[in-house]
């Protein structure tokens, strides 16, 4: 194929500029890279998170309820029993069994199930230690919310706020403070700063082959985005909490259960096409799981430790 050669040489170009130290175990890499899954991800015995989590929000900067809305049914979402209920047939892509994937890397670890508990949802929409962060300030804010041990939060930061590192090597990234044995995930939302990056397929890509931008299920570019960000660090902190669970690769860079599968949404995906997907009657939108209030989502894929593939449930 015509492409393949110049997508090759473009890939390169990419990863090395990837490649930069990080402060955090697992970023998210941006979503157009392409590499090939690894054979496998190796356990290094570490704590995983198990368990009931409780995991709070911070809404840094401004987000309207619809915003919230998208993001707060996707993680009450990966409740199987809540989801059974709601949709019975066993060929429906829920996004509780994506999130199965996941149970089985606890499973092969002798680990309980996790279960997220949304307990806190703060609102700092003035900003109040600026619109430019620093990586440290970051956990700063998630220390803000943590409010049990073995919590999780997730700092979500509004459009027009810049955070060291965001667009330049990545869209989100995790952390930990294993003293107080809590974690927290960071995302921002692209879509006035890199949406080619951050939020591709949902935008054009800015580098590699060229394809149309697929249409956002619940209609905002910039959000879903970060949903499919937060799915990648949310399997990515379960997995690898601090920084000694599974992961390939060197720890300070490491390959997780999503970042494993770059740009991979469905079957037969390509760098520049995120696979096969279903594609909402109504709308043309495309999505991969159904979540609660019968909510279109699209997920990434993840690495599947019983086939060593990159899955997802369509
Ligand atoms: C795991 O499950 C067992 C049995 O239900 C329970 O006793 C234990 O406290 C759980 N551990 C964690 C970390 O949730
Ligand atoms: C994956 O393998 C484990 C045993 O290692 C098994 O318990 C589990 O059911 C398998 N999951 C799937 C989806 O096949």
């Amino acid at each position: 194929m015509e492409f393949s050669l110049s997508s090759k040489r473009i890939s390169l170009v990419l990863v090395l500029f990837l490649f930069e130290p990080r402060l955090c175990y697992g970023a998210r890499k941006l979503a157009s890279l392409y590499e090939p899954p690894p054979m496998t991800l190796k356990y290094h015995k570490g704590a995983l998170l198990e368990g009931k989590v409780p995991l709070s929000i911070l809404w840094y900067g401004k987000f309207s309820s619809a915003q919230k809305s998208i993001v707060v049914d996707f993680l009450l979402s990966l409740k199987p029993l809540e989801q059974k209920k709601l949709l019975s047939s066993s060929t429906t892509p829920l996004v509780s069994k994506w999130w199965e994937t996941i149970e089985t890397y606890m499973k092969k670890a002798g680990k309980n199930m996790t279960q997220f508990i949304l307990t806190d949802q703060v609102t700092d929409e003035t900003c109040s230690i600026g619109r430019t962060l620093k990586r440290p300030q970051i956990s700063e804010l998630a220390h803000r919310v943590i409010s049990k041990p073995g919590g999780l939060t997730l700092v979500l930061t509004a459009d027009d706020v810049g955070v060291e590192g965001f667009c330049m090597s990545n869209c989100g990234f995790h952390g930990s403070d294993s003293k107080a044995k809590s974690v927290f995930i960071w995302v921002g939302n692209s879509v006035t700063q890199c949406p080619g990056q951050c939020a591709w397929p949902f935008h054009q890509p800015i580098y590699g082959p060229q394809g149309a931008p697929l249409g956002a299920p619940n209609g905002d570019v910039g959000v879903e985005g970060m949903v499919v960000n937060i799915a990648s660090l949310l399997a990515a902190t379960v997995t690898n909490p601090f920084g000694n669970g599974y992961f390939q690769g060197p720890a300070e860079a490491p390959l997780e259960a999503a970042s494993a599968c770059p740009g991979v949404y469905g079957k037969g995906a390509y760098p520049g096409y995120a696979g096969e997907l279903l594609i909402d009657a109504t709308t043309r939108a495309s999505y991969n799981a159904i979540g609660s209030n019968g909510r279109k989502y699209l997920l990434p894929a993840l690495f599947d430790p019983n086939t060593s593939q990159c899955t997802t449930v369509v």
